[in-house]
């Protein structure tokens, strides 16, 4: 779905480029993580993808075509999600929706309602506030909604959780999750290495404008973590404290230690010693998250 080789980009005025010769390929159902830490070109990279900034050098192809040969007409086939809310503040929301619904043509059967959509991320009520009024969170949820009303078979989310609690954050990740199951590829922007170890097939790390690594979350986290579990035990009593116990994951069902430890203790935690994503990171790029 999206082709990507040596691609940079400069801000007009700017002498350094911003994006520096990054290379990836995104397959068609694929949800890929594009993280990193503020500044580092994720908008920007996403912001060509989708063509609002040209002139940019090397290669960048999207749905099997070159990005220089698409037309307004891309913006049938995808849906996108931008960083900070753009709506009309004096509309409602169901107001705004089908304003951004008559944009795609008189007669365009869009596949979704806006109401329909309206209800799916938990903004079915205050229907006569004007959008202004709302909170971040409702408006990152009405962002959302918008970037799906065309049913988009490729959808480009800049973190699209954002100021949003644990319980809207699950609604727009099981949407996502939902996309995914429907066949639709996803670039998803994101700060944040929780969302992006749930959701995401692959992710890219972007330091600076340049890619440092891209691999599946689960192949980083093994590779950059410790073959190794910790056991947390305790020797008696309810009372006594528990004690930490750390064994090789290589042969573990037949090491005698691990084993008795697991018969003659209370046993209260058992966790193999894996990175998070935030560690692969931090200890790839030095960077931290912010
Ligand atoms: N319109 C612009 N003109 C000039 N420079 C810009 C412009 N927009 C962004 N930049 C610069 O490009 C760099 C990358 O910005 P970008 O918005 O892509 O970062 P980001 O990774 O999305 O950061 P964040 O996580 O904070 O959203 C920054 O140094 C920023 O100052
Ligand atoms: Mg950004």
């Amino acid at each position: 779905m999206i082709d990507v080789q040596d691609l940079c980009y400069a801000y007009p005025g700017q002498d350094e480029d911003t994006i520096r010769g990054i290379s990836f390929s995104i397959a068609a159902g694929e949800i890929f993580g594009f993280l990193g830490p503020s500044g580092s070109g994720k908008s920007t990279t996403q912001k060509l993808l989708i063509g609002l900034l040209r002139n940019y050098q090397g290669k960048l192809q999207i749905m099997d075509r070159d990005a220089h040969t698409w037309d307004h007409r891309l913006y049938q086939h995808i849906g996108v999600g931008f960083e900070l809310p753009n709506h009309f503040s004096k509309l409602t929301r169901l107001e705004n929706l089908q304003l951004f619904a008559s944009f795609y043509g008189a007669g365009a059967e869009l596949p979704h309602s806006p109401s329909e959509l309206l209800e799916r991320v938990g903004l079915q009520d205050a229907a006569k506030q004007r959008v202004g009024e709302y909170s971040k969170g409702m408006k990152m949820r009405l962002n959302f909604a918008r970037a799906l009303l065309n049913n988009p078979s490729l959808l480009f989310l800049d973190e699209p959780t954002a100021g949003l609690d644990p319980v809207n954050a699950k609604i727009i990740k099981d949407i996502i999750r939902d996309q995914q199951q429907q066949g639709k590829t996803v670039f998803l922007t994101t700060h944040n290495m929780h969302d992006a170890d749930e959701l995401c097939n692959r992710v890219a790390f972007i330091v600076e404008g340049e890619l440092s690594l891209i691999d599946e979350p689960a192949v980083l986290k093994l590779r950059h973590g410790q073959q190794s579990v910790e056991v947390i035990a305790r020797p008696g009593e309810e009372y006594t404290q528990p004690d930490v116990h750390c064994f090789e994951l290589d042969q573990l069902g037949s090491n005698q230690q691990f084993i008795d430890l697991l018969n003659s203790n209370t046993v209260e935690s058992i966790h193999s010693q894996e990175a998070t994503l935030e560690e692969v990171f931090i200890k790839t790029t030095g960077a931290r998250l912010t």
